[in-house]
């Protein structure tokens, strides 16, 4: 509450403005705490959801940096860009549709709401805040990169996206179940239904829309999406948990139909991580901690999700005609990254790097702000307390993307590459 308070101080119209609230405290607020008020009320107030919108649209922060280090060198972006035009032309391009919430919001929230990101986001890697809630690339960065083709861009970025690679339409503070975020899964489904069409539409006037009909038909559907549905049903009572969950991946399911319908045939589902290793809630939130210092409850409910969300691809490989339905279980993932930190050398496994108060946590309820941030090159995993940093997602992402953890065992790029859909996934 005192969250949601903080950005209704902003004003409307705030300029230069310097606004007391900054991109972590949005991002919490966002992704978790806003998440779990408006699941556990906004079920019942339309108002509260209006307040939330509202949230959205008037955090504004302060305007140093912004879009600096743009095309220092003209004549090798044209390069590149020849370069790529005629990699383009040798092979079918790499197309990747992504549905999410913060994980992988690579700037769609800070595009639709206006909002100015202050450093030190974006730190680490692209050297200024992005939108994304990182201090560099968020795991679908690593994927693009590791599919040799260019970050994927938001659908409501306006200035210099390029949806030749595909569109992300995840969104930080999304859900799954309709009508709770602005941005829920059904809503980034229609977006990418709209898309779709207006650009076959383009091809069909003779014109060069950003993916014509093979494209579309080879492209890898992508969903990073349940965090904030599972977060928020924490709050509700435990005796209903079980039929809530099955009721947000029947959404999932319906949302992956509804692309199914539309011509996906290739979909890459990530289930939700270990929610109950977020530094964030490790220190907020009551309950039992195990083994690792997690919250058990979390983790038992995620793992929960996970394993209905599995069963629900499981069954949509049986039933759908000429698919690749993978499911990848970034619970092990994330968890892994915990229990055996110190395998990747990781020495405070539930420390955030922008934050207060030093290890363990470096987190201070209430606190908002980094008067603690960690050393560039740290191996943190936790940028602020909910999202991983430009270390941590480049660690899921290598294991995501090898296929260790997916069912069945494929890696990402056999996906991708040789044509293979008709010979190897029919
Ligand atoms: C499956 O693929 C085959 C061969 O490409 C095609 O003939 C058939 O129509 C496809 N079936 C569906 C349901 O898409
Ligand atoms: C930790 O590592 C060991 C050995 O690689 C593995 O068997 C175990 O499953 C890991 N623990 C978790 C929680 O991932």
């Amino acid at each position: 509450m005192a969250m949601a308070g903080a950005a209704n101080g902003g004003g409307p119209n705030g300029g230069n403005k310097v606004i007391s609230l900054r991109l972590q405290y949005f991002c919490v607020m966002a992704a978790v705490v806003v998440a779990v008020m408006v699941l556990s009320l906004a079920f019942v107030s339309p108002v509260a959801m209006g307040a939330v919108r509202q949230n959205l649209g008037s955090v504004v922060a302060t305007a140093r940096g912004g879009d600096a280090g743009v095309a220092s060198g003209v004549g090798e972006v044209a390069t590149a860009a020849a370069e790529r035009e005629r990699e383009r032309e040798r092979e079918p391009p790499v197309v990747l549709f992504n549905f999410g919430d913060s994980n992988s919001d690579t700037g769609g929230v800070a595009a639709a709401g206006g909002i100015r990101i202050m450093p030190p986001e974006g730190r680490t890697y692209f050297h200024h805040p992005t939108g994304r809630l990182s201090d560099g690339r968020v795991i679908i960065d690593f994927i693009c990169e590791s599919l040799n083709t260019h970050e994927l861009n938001p659908y409501l970025k306006s200035i210099g996206s390029d949806y030749s690679n595909g569109v992300n339409f995840a969104m930080a503070g999304s859900t799954v179940s309709h009508g709770v975020s602005p941005y829920s899964l059904n809503v980034q489904v229609d977006q990418f239904v709209y898309f779709k069409h207006r650009s076959l539409e383009l091809f069909e006037r003779g014109l060069k829309g950003p993916v014509n009909k093979e494209g579309f038909e080879n492209a890898l559907y992508m969903m990073d999406i349940g965090h904030n549905d599972v977060a928020g049903v924490m709050h509700t009572p435990s005796d209903k948990w079980d039929e809530k969950f099955r009721e947000i991946v029947g959404e999932i399911k319906d949302a992956i139909r509804i692309l199914y319908d539309n011509g996906a045939r290739k979909f890459w589902i990530h289930g939700t991580g270990a929610l109950g290793c977020l530094p964030a809630l490790v220190v907020q939130e009551k309950g039992k901690h195990d083994a690792h210092g997690c919250l058990a409850k979390y983790n038992k409910a995620a793992q929960d999700f996970n394993r209905k969300l599995s069963d629900v691809c499981d069954e949509l490989r049986l039933h759908l005609k000429n698919t690749t339905v993978v499911f990848t279980d970034m619970f092990a993932i994330k968890y892994d990254f915990v229990a055996n930190h110190t395998k990747y050398g990781i020495k405070w496994p539930l420390m955030v790097c922008c934050g207060n108060g030093g290890p363990p946590y470096n987190f201070k309820p209430g606190k908002f702000g980094c008067d603690d941030l960690c050393e560039p090159g740290s191996k943190v995993l936790s940028w602020d307390g909910v999202h991983f940093t430009d270390f941590g997602s480049g660690l899921a992402a290598k294991l995501a993307t090898s296929g260790e953890y997916s069912k069945p065992k494929v890696k990402l790029a056999s996906l991708i590459n040789g044509g293979s859909k008709k010979s190897s996934y029919s």
